[in-house]
């Protein structure tokens, strides 16, 4: 019989993206976008966890609105936070596993290297608080939860969303035939969507658990990233630099968060494809 895994948030980038590959690995796969279940009610959680008994839970759910956040902290905390807590107390009832998504963010970005999973947190916004306290529930009611922390997704599940991803905003302005003016002191891993999927499983398979960075692979500003974005879509877009002093956001980001995926490593997992690659392949997926 086929193992069943449930996976929640399943219309959004990496949601897609664990059920096919949960699918190619032969698992029954319980898919719930948030029409369906809205992981906010401890309720709901309960009840679709016990009713499958499943072997493992992924959380792609996520309130990821960074910006928006610092308007309406409670209800990134409800998501990202005290939804994480339902999804573990269901999990611990049901002796299940839980994989669960955290974010770079976590970090202040001030160590001036990429970030091993030792470093010390230090959450700088309502966005990045949500999701370390999401991070501490996992952990205080899962002892075996996987926490997978990554940063800028991109994935063709982006597509049909409002929210879009990175590489979709700088396609959509380039069309405006203006040069863009894109940061270049801020520092992240971009992560193709397939591969942060198909890592975090074989963390499960390989029976780990405990938090692992899967960033990208790649330290690289957004500035460097939009011009590989428009090199590898073979776009003429002219792209300046422009910096956080003159590109003001409601919210403080960590200007140096890339991610050292260090305890993949050391676990023997395979390391992430080249960010180059990633994108060809995003922009061949799109169509
Ligand atoms: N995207 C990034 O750049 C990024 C960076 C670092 C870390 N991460 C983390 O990586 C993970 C995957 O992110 P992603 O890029 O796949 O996000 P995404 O594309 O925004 O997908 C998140 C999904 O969660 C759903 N959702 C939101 N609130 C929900 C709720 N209360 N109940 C059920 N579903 C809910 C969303 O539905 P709606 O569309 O209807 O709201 C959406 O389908 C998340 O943990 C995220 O925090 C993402």
């Amino acid at each position: 019989m086929k193992k069943k895994i449930a996976v929640f948030g399943a219309f959004g980038q990496l949601g897609v993206e664990l059920c096919a590959e949960l699918e190619r690995r032969g698992y029954q796969v319980c898919a719930f976008e948030r029409a369906k279940l809205d992981v906010t009610s401890a309720e709901q959680v309960e009840r679709a966890i016990a009713e499958i008994d499943p072997f493992a839970v992924f959380n792609a759910a996520a309130y990821n609105m960074v910006d928006v956040a610092e308007r309406e902290p409670l209800a990134a905390l409800e998501a990202n936070g005290l939804a994480v807590r339902n999804l573990a107390l269901a999990c611990r009832q049901s002796d299940a596993r839980l994989v669960h998504f955290s974010t770079d963010y976590v970090f202040d970005g001030t160590l001036g290297r990429s970030y091993v999973e030792t470093d010390a947190v230090h959450p700088l916004g309502a966005y990045a608080v949500s999701k370390l306290v999401g991070e501490l529930y996992a952990q205080a009611y899962s002892e075996r939860a996987i926490i997978a922390r990554t940063s800028g997704v991109f994935g063709v599940g982006a597509l049909k969303t409002a929210r879009g991803n990175f590489p979709e905003t700088m396609l959509r302005l380039a069309k405006s035939g203006k040069p863009l003016r894109v940061v270049e002191d801020h520092v992240a891993s971009p992560t193709y969507a397939p591969a942060l999927a198909s890592r975090s499983i074989d963390l499960l398979e390989k029976n780990l658990s405990g938090v692992f960075h899967i960033g990208g692979g790649e330290a690289i500003s957004w500035f460097d990233y939009a011009k590989l974005i428009f090199e590898k879509a073979g776009l003429d877009v002219e792209v300046q630099p422009t910096n956080e002093r003159e590109y003001r956001t409601a919210a403080r980001r960590p200007k140096f968060s890339a991610l050292d995926n260090a305890r993949m490593r050391e676990c023997g997992i395979q390391p992430m494809p080249p960010l180059a690659d990633t994108v060809a392949a995003y922009l061949a997926d799109r169509g």
